[in-house]
């Protein structure tokens, strides 16, 4: 083995193999790397041929020093489609078939290539934790939701220990009951029962296992060495301070992207890791729009909804009068295409451009993007600060519920949107945000914040980099 080599810090780092947690992991292996890492990266065999089908074969090249391996995930094609809704099949097949092959992973790589000196998981993919104590390896954990959302998850226990919560039967849904308010979330005051992760309803199947997962994982998480969050100081230091009390040392290395574009270079930034190929025609056609005159509607990767939902989202938008991009994945609706009626199409034609995936960031930044109808998945909502665009928020399960209240209540930076959508309410929301009184004070917010964000990443100073700084310090030290 190359001495050289094998002087040089070793990180490990796998996320969860879904889209809105690869992006983040990749982006802080990228960083980790330009900082003097080696890297492993590690994607199930079905994602990594997802990326050559969409990206080429040279999405999975990689670099000598930053190099990807796989695992199978064990699941039977047919429970693997492009997006992996029903989260507790996945949450199943991580518990049960991926440490064994992740065992087997580190023994190939540490001989083969150079001792694994720290892996870095997704704080979801706790079975890393007893790879990490068999080998002797320290462990660091990526949260990549909202923090906020964690101190959401950590209520679990108690919301069932004092019958809070499961709801008892779906009639509590409409009866005004959750919008009772909890207090017993540290730094969130107000929120309330809604805005809490929905797994703890027991109202789909598959809920009851989520709400043992998160538990097991959050329990596994305080073993770690250190929690790492797509977030910065000046947005979340509250919520990280209070997380700290709890979990090992939280720290905010956020927004990833924005601390790679400043610490990456060319050659590992070209490394991209959408699963979807991306739609050339939306850059150009934002390219033939006035500034600030679009608004953006994408829902994530994973978020599905009926077909209705689909159309109400439609009229609603036809009936703004303005212009718009709108991602509709080709699995967007549940259980058929996604197909909107004819005299719809005809109404929107010229004003609206639909496509199925889109390249987001460099969407969120352009100059003629006005404001983002999203669904709060962490990603999106990080992304969208960044860009100083204000939102419109569509929350469809996990984090995004406390997302969505951060941003509406606490930030001040989004509007809500009702769960059971009506063409009027999407109109009347999307005209206030793009033409409102309401929507230029929120717009003004997510300005504020869009540039603290900036330098929290870009002075040596920022409270990003500094904590950078403290993260590699502890990962090259760091002993188990
Ligand atoms: C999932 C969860 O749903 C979310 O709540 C959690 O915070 C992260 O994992 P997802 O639903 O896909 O993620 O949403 P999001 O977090 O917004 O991540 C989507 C990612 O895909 C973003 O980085 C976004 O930039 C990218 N994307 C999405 C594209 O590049 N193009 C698209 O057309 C859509």
């Amino acid at each position: 083995m190359d001495p050289q080599r094998e002087k040089k810090p070793h990180a490990l780092c796998i996320p969860i193999p879904v889209q809105g947690h690869i992006n983040p992991m990749i982006k802080l292996a990228k960083i980790l790397h330009s900082k003097g890492f080696l890297i492993t990266f590690v994607n199930t065999e079905f994602n990594h041929q997802r990326l050559v089908r969409s990206r080429g074969s040279e999405a999975v090249r990689g670099l000598s020093s930053f190099r990807f391996e796989t695992i199978p995930d064990g699941l039977p094609p047919q429970q693997n489609p492009d997006a992996t809704q029903e989260a507790s099949i996945l949450a199943r097949a991580i518990e049960e078939n991926f440490l064994g092959p992740f065992k087997t992973l580190i023994t190939k790589v540490s001989a083969s290539y150079s001792p694994v000196t720290c892996i870095v998981s997704d704080m979801l993919m706790g079975f890393t934790h007893a790879a990490a104590t068999e080998f002797g390896i320290p462990e660091f954990l990526l949260w990549t939701a909202g923090a906020g959302s964690l101190l959401c998850f950590d209520q679990y226990p108690y919301l069932l220990e004092k019958g809070l919560m499961p709801l008892k039967d779906s009639s509590y849904l409409v009866n005004g009951y959750l919008d009772t308010v909890l207090d017993c979330i540290p730094t969130m005051h107000g929120i309330r029962l809604k805005d809490i992760p929905p797994w703890i309803r027991y109202i789909n199947p598959g809920d009851e296992y989520m709400v043992k997962y998160f538990c097991l994982q959050l329990e596994r998480a305080k073993s770690a060495s250190a929690i790492f969050f797509n977030t910065f100081d000046e947005l979340d230091c509250e919520v990280l301070n209070t997380l700290s009390l709890k979990f090992p040392p939280c720290y905010g290395i956020g927004p990833l992207h924005l601390l790679e574009n400043k610490i990456v270079d060319e050659t590992l930034a070209s490394i991209k890791s959408n699963l979807w190929k991306e739609d050339p025609e939306c850059l150009k056609w934002l390219d033939s729009k006035e500034p600030s005159s679009v608004i953006y509607v994408n829902f994530g990767s994973i978020t599905v909804m009926t077909s209705q939902q689909l159309i109400e989202f439609g009229w609603g938008l036809a009936k703004s009068n303005c212009s718009f991009l709108w991602i509709i994945r080709s699995d967007l609706v549940i259980g058929e295409s996604a197909i909107l009626p004819h005299e719809l199409l005809a109404e929107i034609s010229g004003r609206g451009l639909l496509a199925d995936w889109c390249p987001q960031q460099e969407v969120l930044s352009h100059v003629s993007i006005r404001g983002f109808l999203t669904h709060s998945g962490w990603n999106s909502t990080i992304e969208s600060i960044s860009c100083g665009v204000p939102m419109i928020c569509w929350p469809f399960f996990a984090d995004q519920q406390p997302n969505c209240w951060l941003c509406c209540h606490k930030w001040g930076v989004s509007m809500e949107i009702d769960n059971n959508v009506k063409s009027d309410e999407v109109q009347k929301l999307v005209i206030e945000l793009m033409k409102g009184e309401k929507g230029n004070s929120i717009r003004k917010k997510t300005v504020e914040l869009k540039n603290k964000a900036k330098e929290s990443c870009v002075f040596p100073s920022g409270s990003s980099m500094a904590n950078l700084e403290k993260i590699i310090h502890l990962m090259q030290t760091s002993l188990i």
